[in-house]
């Protein structure tokens, strides 16, 4: 393979550097010591989100405020002729938004003062990390939700039976007592029946859907109900092509963020933005699956609350974990197993007065009906 690449043409050994520079995730740009652009690769259009020639023969500084460090290091490379890297460097501006990146210059060897520039977005990077682990403590929670059922729900429906016949002969003063044990069943109960939701072998029924629909959905239900004294704000993109979903169960997840972020204290007036947007060059890998999945739609709910505590960040979507006198910890842990099950993805950034819970999912397309 290397010896036949050798022997190609100048023209199509470029061409073949060209193809393997555009095929790699990393957004690579190469600039000079004045900060011009004079080379991007695929990703790098993505990252910036403007076509090549926006970029080609254009500052860098267009793109990316001169205040941020990846201009430091550009003078530091140039000054030492050596390679630096720095991880977590956010850059942020108008055109690119907020992006928290790891980045990579080198000098490029033998074209003077120029420096390849390699950005990773790493939200991304962490993402399929955490990815893995929802699918493990999804896995877990369905085995016992499925233990539950079988083991706990049949012999409380006997004590209740037992219970509401004791009533009728037992004298007025002890019912109260016979009251009290179909009480707690019933609330037993009903925790299996929320756990049930996990246990595996409910087959998702997907079609395609309107987003926007489930969402106005979803709002309605909140701003009649717990989220009653919340601002919401939409920002839609109103062009998005259907998502291949299971509507109940997306209405399920999108209804656990907007309870999660109207329930979270802040200070101010409370709102929550609900925002869709297409992604271009969103690619994971998901376990078990060989090729690169594209989950270009992001459905994000933001809120403007105090943030999320640092020792929930760990196992935030684990089951059972909740700060709330009265949570049940089972919101997230529901939302990262219906997101896995529709091989979508979910991601969260979070700081006081800014969490934003990202949800990635799959478009519809013709040949996902197999
Ligand atoms: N938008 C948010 N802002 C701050 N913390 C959050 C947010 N969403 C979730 N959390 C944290 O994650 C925990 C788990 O959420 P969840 O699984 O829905 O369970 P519950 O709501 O019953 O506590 C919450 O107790 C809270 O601490
Ligand atoms: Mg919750």
């Amino acid at each position: 393979m290397v010896l036949r690449t050798l022997r190609r043409s100048d023209a199509a050994s470029e061409q073949f550097s060209n193809s393997i520079l555009d095929s790699l995730s990393e957004a690579i740009v190469v600039v000079d010591g004045s900060g011009l652009i004079h080379y991007a690769n695929l990703s790098a259009e993505q990252f910036f989100g403007v076509g090549r020639a926006r970029l080609v023969n254009h500052p860098l500084s267009e793109f990316v405020p001169e205040e941020t460090p990846l201009f430091s290091l550009l003078e530091q490379v140039l000054a030492t002729g050596g390679a630096v890297a720095e991880n977590g460097v956010t850059l942020a501006s108008p055109r690119i938004g907020n992006r928290f990146c790891a980045l990579r210059l080198s000098p490029i060897v033998e074209s003077d003062g120029l420096v390849a520039v390699s950005l990773v977005e790493q939200s991304i990077a962490r993402n399929i990390d955490r990815q893995m682990s929802h699918r493990s403590a999804a896995r877990a929670v369905s085995a016992l939700a499925a233990m539950l059922a079988h083991e706990v729900k049949n012999p409380l429906s006997g004590i209740r039976g037992a219970a509401q016949l004791l009533e009728q002969s037992v004298p007025d003063s002890e019912r109260e007592l016979t009251t009290l044990i179909c009480e707690e069943t019933d609330r037993i109960v009903a925790l299996v029946d929320r756990m049930e939701a996990f246990a595996d072998g409910r087959p998702i029924e997907r079609g395609p859907l309107n987003i926007h629909q489930v969402l106005n959905h979803v709002r309605r239900i909140a701003e009649n109900g717990f989220g009653k004294n919340v601002r919401f704000v939409e920002s839609y993109d109103p062009s998005l092509p259907d998502v291949y979903g299971d509507r109940d169960q997306l209405i399920q997840v999108l209804l656990n963020l907007v309870k999660n972020a109207c329930e979270v204290p802040g200070d101010g007036e409370r709102e929550i933005e609900l925002s869709t947007a297409f992604r271009h060059g969103l690619r994971l890998a998901l376990p078990g699956q060989q090729a690169r999945v594209n989950l270009p739609l992001v459905v994000s709910v933001r809120d403007n609350g105090r943030g999320i505590a640092d020792e929930m960040r760990p196992h935030l979507f684990d089951a059972f974990v909740t700060n709330k006198p009265t949570g049940t910890g089972l919101g997230l842990a529901l939302v990262a197993k219906i997101v896995n099950d529709h091989g979508g993805t979910i991601e969260y950034d979070s700081e006081p007065g800014r969490t934003v819970f990202r949800v990635m999912l799959p478009m519809q397309m013709p040949q996902a009906n197999s």
